[in-house]
């Protein structure tokens, strides 16, 4: 298996305003400097995009900008939305598709999910696509159906070369925000069929596969980052209330070293 480096991402989603959006990403760039260890990214709500990367690069610092979401559309009448190019233009690195609050608050389909994830690879940005089941689909069984169809949707039509600029978040919705986590083992079976459908699912193969890295996402913090980091296919987190905190998000960011 080849060694993938771990990579932990903060989403900020509605939170946090000028100063506190650039006072947490100073405190981050400050207090943390393995990115040589860890890849993180950051993703603050559009309005502090800019300010939040001007911040940590004047800091020198490796950490990634990234994100919420963004329009598959490259220009024109779509009253507003914020294109792929758009985001590259000021900096940004990386964009979140599929998250959880997007496919059950907003309503976002597949399809939509599938042609923001192509267009952000298209226009040369990293993507964390974000998949994983809701309470009911879990108890009915059918959480690994569900996690394989988001997949597959949400893949389709991407090339292997593109798939080294593609993470995927396994967040089971039962766990966001809520402070219920899937146990390490139950997180570590279904990363273990996430990666068996991304080797043997596509045509890419096996090879790609196995160097994609998938975070878990839901309720992690300081006290379960480094349990959860340390299963096999476990290659990071993507961290919602735990970091908007420096303290907590730079002791997970510490786990995944
Ligand atoms: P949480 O959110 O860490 O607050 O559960 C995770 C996410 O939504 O990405």
């Amino acid at each position: 298996m080849p060694a993938r480096k771990p990579f932990v991402g903060g989403n900020w989603k509605m939170n946090l305003h000028t100063d506190d959006a650039v006072a947490l990403a100073k405190s981050l760039a400050d207090r943390f400097d393995a990115t040589d260890k860890v890849d993180v990214v950051i993703c603050p709500a559009f309005p502090y995009l800019a300010m939040v990367g001007k911040t940590l690069k004047d800091a020198g610092s490796g950490i990634k900008l990234g994100a919420q979401d963004a329009y598959f559309q490259a220009d024109g009448a779509f009253t507003g939305e914020v294109s792929m190019a758009m985001l590259k233009d000021i900096g940004v690195d990386v964009v979140l598709t599929g998250h959880s609050e997007r496919r059950h608050v907003i309503n976002e389909t597949d399809v939509l999910i599938n042609a923001k994830t192509l267009a952000a690879l298209e226009a040369g940005l990293e993507v964390i696509l974000c998949i994983g089941e809701k309470i009911e689909q879990r108890e009915a069984g059918q959480t690994h159906q569900i996690n394989m169809a988001q997949l597959e949707y949400g893949l389709a039509g991407v090339t292997a070369e593109q798939m080294d600029r593609v993470t995927i978040a396994y967040e089971p919705v039962w766990a966001i925000g809520t402070g219920k986590t899937a146990t390490p083992a139950d997180a570590q079976e279904a990363h273990d069929r996430i990666r068996r459908c991304l080797k043997f699912g596509f045509e890419w193969g096996e090879a790609i596969g196995d160097k994609v890295r998938i975070q878990y996402g839901g309720s992690v913090k300081p006290g379960n980052a480094k349990e959860l980091f340390g299963q096999a296919d476990i290659d990071g987190g993507l961290i919602g209330g735990a970091s908007l905190k420096a303290d907590d998000f730079v002791a997970i960011l510490e786990a995944a070293c």
